[in-house]
């Protein structure tokens, strides 16, 4: 199926109340559950450009491994234990990002589902990175389904985040091949290359404001 790298991401307003008053460098959130690669890229993404954002902290629903990248960098973070009440839950998610003054949350392999309270409290502002071309895939096994499937090109879509899972509208995407002999863990590490090399400058774009009806990246 031929398919445009990107889609348009314009229906999804940041809420108005909020985007008259934005300071030079927005403050993020980046959210994680494992290695948090992504995070990492982020960061040193930061740490080497004079970019539009800054981690303001990092938030993990475990003790992930990935928090090292922020100990290493001197962000703080927060571990907000999921207590299997997803209301309770997100309250406390978004509580802590607006402790900070976060304009901007960035999912990067965090594995909960956020209620609609997010959603509400964050329109618009909620991104995340999922490692298949969606609308191809979703879910939390797009690779190991990407490979089930036959196909002969996965990727990488970075998203605008909506009550229904890898749902939202498509912010940019990259074509990953398939090869012979392909493992998940082959071809996710292939994802990842593209992964790290693009979801630092969208969250770039986002925060300088340069995303607003089409993205090319
Ligand atoms: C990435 O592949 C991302 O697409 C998916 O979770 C993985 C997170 O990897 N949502 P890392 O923790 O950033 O290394």
């Amino acid at each position: 199926m031929a398919r445009s790298p990107t889609r348009s991401a314009d229906h999804v307003d940041p809420d108005p109340g909020f985007a008259g008053n934005l300071p030079a460098v927005a403050p993020i959130a980046v959210l994680i559950s494992g290695t948090g690669s992504n995070l990492r890229q982020i960061l040193e993404y930061q740490h080497s450009n004079d970019t539009s954002y800054e981690v303001a902290v990092v938030i993990a629903d475990r003790h992930a491994a990935g928090l090292q990248w922020a100990d290493q960098h001197n962000i703080p973070s927060v571990v907000v234990l999921w207590n299997n009440n997803r209301r309770t839950f997100t309250t406390e998610i978004c509580d802590r990002i607006d402790d900070f003054g976060c304009e901007w949350v960035i999912l990067a392999g965090f594995m909960r589902i956020l209620s609609a309270e997010a959603i509400a409290r964050f329109r618009g502002r909620i991104i995340n990175i999922h490692p298949s071309l969606l609308p191809e895939f979703p879910g939390a096994h797009a690779v190991e389904a990407a490979l089930a499937a036959g196909v002969d090109r996965t990727g990488v879509t970075v998203h605008f985040v909506v009550e229904e899972v890898d749902a939202g509208p498509i912010i940019a995407q990259r074509e990953v091949p398939v090869l012979p002999g392909d493992t998940t863990d082959s071809l996710h590490a292939r994802i990842q290359i593209q992964e790290h090399d693009l979801y630092p400058t969208v969250v770039d774009a986002l925060a300088a404001g340069r995303i607003t009806t089409e993205v090319q990246t």
